[in-house]
């Protein structure tokens, strides 16, 4: 019964892809008998961009359907939506007094979003990595599963989480980052060397989870590879053959040197369709019961209403604890 705690959360923008799905849902499927999992939407941080509100509360409802057709069970996991938890932006702003602008300003993906959205660099942008810091201490997360491009992110967690207990005595859980090996990252069909993004212009670099098995099999078909016509791993040679084959590898749950003598003297063809058919025959269920359920927006709402409801018990617990020990009056 001693179960260890997992924290994750995907932001509300839509248009998941195949990497959102092979990077995150697919393992957080896998964790769910063996942990105690909280998984969120992060709706709060997606006001760090422009949204037009409808389509914000679309895809975040549209998301909560996602989490369960891709194979999270609502009755073992706490799902829910952040914003109904205010316990996260009340301990994100008292995190906030425990951080430095100077660690703020290290922050990559900071820069990276100030570079992309220059007409819009906002302070929410700024400390984006306190609120989601707020997310995972608030319910003593022992692991934390995401891509390689949130390690800074965790780091700093732990820097936060480090900083109070050290000043107010042992409150917060020091999390780990937890990154599966293969799938940790999906990298774009054309450009391989960068990863699946959703934001990506090129729709032909992505497959998204609501294509048409005939999209997802042209998309393959058009995949870049090289000229050797083998199919072999070797991601500084060949990125492109790689990553198909870590698709692969994910779906089958084949190693890569079993691929490569599944596939010996065949070309890139036959291991290309061999790919598209492996990722139509896994999406096409999700895709079914993913329909099934926003045509029921009441069963929509009782399964996060089932998570926000666990998920403030807990958070509730420790926001008290926290403003106890800064001295707030509680
Ligand atoms: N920043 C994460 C991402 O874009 C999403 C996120 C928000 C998150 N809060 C979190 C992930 C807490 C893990 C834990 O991928």
């Amino acid at each position: 019964m001693n179960k260890k705690t997992i924290l994750s959360g995907i932001q509300a923008t839509g248009n998941l892809t195949l990497g959102n799905y092979l990077g995150a849902l697919n393992n957080w499927v896998e964790m769910q008998e063996e942990y105690d999992c909280y998984y969120m939407i992060a709706d709060l941080h997606t006001l760090t961009i422009r949204n037009d509100p409808e389509t914000l509360r679309k895809n975040t409802l549209e998301l909560i359907a996602l989490y369960v057709a891709a194979g999270l069970d609502p009755e073992k996991n706490t799902i829910f939506v952040q914003s109904h938890i205010p316990a996260h932006t009340q301990l994100s702003w008292v995190l906030n007094c425990y951080t430095y602008m100077g660690e703020l300003n290290r922050m990559t993906q900071f820069k990276d979003k100030a570079a992309k959205h220059a007409d819009n660099i906002n302070s929410g942008l700024f400390t984006y990595p306190v609120l989601m810091a707020a997310d995972i201490l608030l319910y003593n997360a022992d692991l934390v599963p995401v891509g390689e491009d949130q390690r800074q992110h965790l780091e700093i967690t732990r820097d936060i989480a480090e900083r109070f207990n050290s000043i107010y005595g042992e409150t917060f859980k020091i999390p780990d980052a937890y990154i599966a090996k293969i799938g940790a990252k999906i990298m774009g069909l054309q450009n391989p060397t960068s990863k699946m993004s959703k934001s990506a212009p090129d729709p032909m670099d992505k497959i998204l989870l609501t294509d048409t098995p005939d999209d997802i099999r042209k998309k393959f078909k058009k995949a870049v590879t090289d000229s050797e016509n083998c199919v072999r791993y070797d991601r500084e040679a060949k990125p492109g053959v790689s990553n198909l084959m870590g698709i692969y590898g994910i779906i089958k749950n084949k190693t890569m040197e079993e691929i490569e003598k599944e596939f010996e003297g065949q070309g890139y063809g036959t291991f290309k369709s061999a790919v598209a058919e492996a990722v139509v025959e896994r999406l096409e269920p999700i895709q079914n019961k993913h329909n099934e359920l926003l045509e029921n927006p009441e069963k929509i709402k009782e399964i996060y209403e089932m998570g926000d409801q666990k998920a403030a018990e807990k958070a509730n617990k420790l926001i008290k604890e926290v403003y106890k020990k800064v001295g707030l009056v509680i």
